[in-house]
């Protein structure tokens, strides 16, 4: 009879898996009222596909879904979990006490389809522009320590911090991405990724308070393509070289981007300190600007309010960085900006093809301890030496 049952049991879970395909988060108890805490609910199902030994999925149909802070954690059973969202999933508001909202931890082998992430950062933002004290802000979405991952058609709205950060994580690829805050919140970048290898963004839309897309240390490999950027501060790599034993940046290209009302287009920023790494192997290429104010620029002599740093030379080595077709108009007189450092100058920057004006004039370009080819046609002239 136990026998029978249990057998009984297993088919039963065999046919729920195989006939309804998804295990719907709403058969674990959530609620799309945006007031119940879904959390329990959405780990529940998560642990249902976590630990299937086969291919398993997680469905978030339409509706407001408030989930607070949760560690979704691997490793799993198998590496196929997928997780497709119709709905909307929602961050309690006002501001709360942890860094990082939706974590996604040790998995191999995931994917997320669709679905709304609002990080109502609103209060969080307050709280920083009114110059108080506040908790550290939330990074809406991060995958860390993870391998093998797809995110494709996800928007995320309103972070209190990052939209999303990719972090010690192997092959993830970003697809089809919407993200959206206004143009003065603080510090919501839209991508970060660091300490990554094998980055693939592509096809995305990002207006954002901070950085469309930065790469901090150890990103490498990594392919950023087809970008619309705007409002925001452009794409970056940096900032780095704020600490001793910083891995490098290396292999980056970004390819078709078309950067609108941005401060900066494409940037590398290292912190005018000492400590040494390097960024090498570099590629901007195919890239429009509308009324940017920085559109190409290396900055060595990041210190903000001069803290720690003034009068050090940054030991961050940037080589061999590749400008190629890039044309639009310039908000500042200075549209091509290469201020290196004096004891680690730029070396190998090559310039090919750039049309860049001010207020429908020729622009200036400004170079320090840089030094470089150029080919094709450069306007403002390029200043690098050889
Ligand atoms: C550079 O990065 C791209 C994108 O990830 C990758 O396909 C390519 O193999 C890398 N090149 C080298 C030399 O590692
Ligand atoms: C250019 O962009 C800046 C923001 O970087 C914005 O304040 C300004 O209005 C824009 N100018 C034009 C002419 O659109
Ligand atoms: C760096 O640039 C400064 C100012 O242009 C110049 O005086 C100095 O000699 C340069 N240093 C090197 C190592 O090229």
């Amino acid at each position: 009879m136990a026998q029978t049952m249990s057998l009984l049991l297993i088919l039963l879970s065999l046919s729920l898996t195989v006939s309804n395909g998804a295990h719907n988060v709403i058969d674990f108890g959530a609620k799309p009222d945006g007031v119940s805490d879904n959390k329990k609910a959405f780990l529940d199902a998560w642990a249902k596909v976590c630990s299937s030994t086969q291919p398993a999925s997680i469905y978030v149909p339409p509706g407001r879904f408030l989930v607070s802070q949760a560690d979704f954690m691997g490793p799993c059973k198998q590496n196929s979990v997928e997780i497709y969202i119709d709905g909307t999933i929602v961050a309690p508001s006002g501001y709360t006490s942890t860094t990082k909202w939706i974590l996604f931890q040790y998995v191999d082998g995931f994917s997320i389809f669709g679905g709304t992430l609002d990080g109502q950062g609103h209060s969080m933002w307050n709280c920083k522009t009114s110059g108080s004290n506040c908790l550290e802000a939330s990074t809406s979405l991060t995958i860390a320590q993870s391998k093998d991952v797809k995110i494709q058609g996800l928007t995320s709205v309103n972070s209190e911090g990052f939209h999303m950060s990719i972090y010690q994580s192997s092959g993830v690829t970003v697809q089809n991405i919407q993200i959206s805050a206004p143009s003065n919140s603080p510090n919501t970048d839209g991508i970060h990724v660091q300490l990554s290898d094998h980055v693939i963004i592509q096809g995305s839309n990002i207006k954002t308070g901070d950085d469309c897309i930065s790469l901090g240390a150890g990103s490498r490999n990594v392919l950023i393509t087809d970008i619309y950027c705007g409002p925001g501060h452009g794409i970056s790599i940096g900032s780095l070289g704020s600490i001793a034993h910083e891995q490098g940046v290396q292999n980056v290209t970004v390819s078709s981007v078309v950067f609108h009302d941005t401060t900066n287009g494409v940037r590398i920023k290292t912190w005018g300190k000492h400590y040494q790494g390097y960024v090498q192997f570099i590629m901007f290429q195919n890239i429009v600007m509308y009324n940017v104010s920085n559109p190409i620029i290396i900055d060595q002599r990041y210190c903000p309010h001069n803290n720690n740093c003034p009068n050090q030379n940054s030991g961050v080595k940037i080589s061999n960085v590749i400008y190629s077709n890039i044309r639009g108009y310039s908000d500042t007189e200075v549209a091509m900006k290469f201020d290196c450092s004096p004891s680690n100058p730029c070396q190998g920057i090559s310039l090919q093809d750039i049309k860049l004006t001010y207020q429908n004039q020729q622009a200036k370009s400004f170079c320090n301890n840089a030094s470089g080819f150029n080919s094709g046609t450069i306007t403002p002239p390029s200043c690098l030496g050889s």
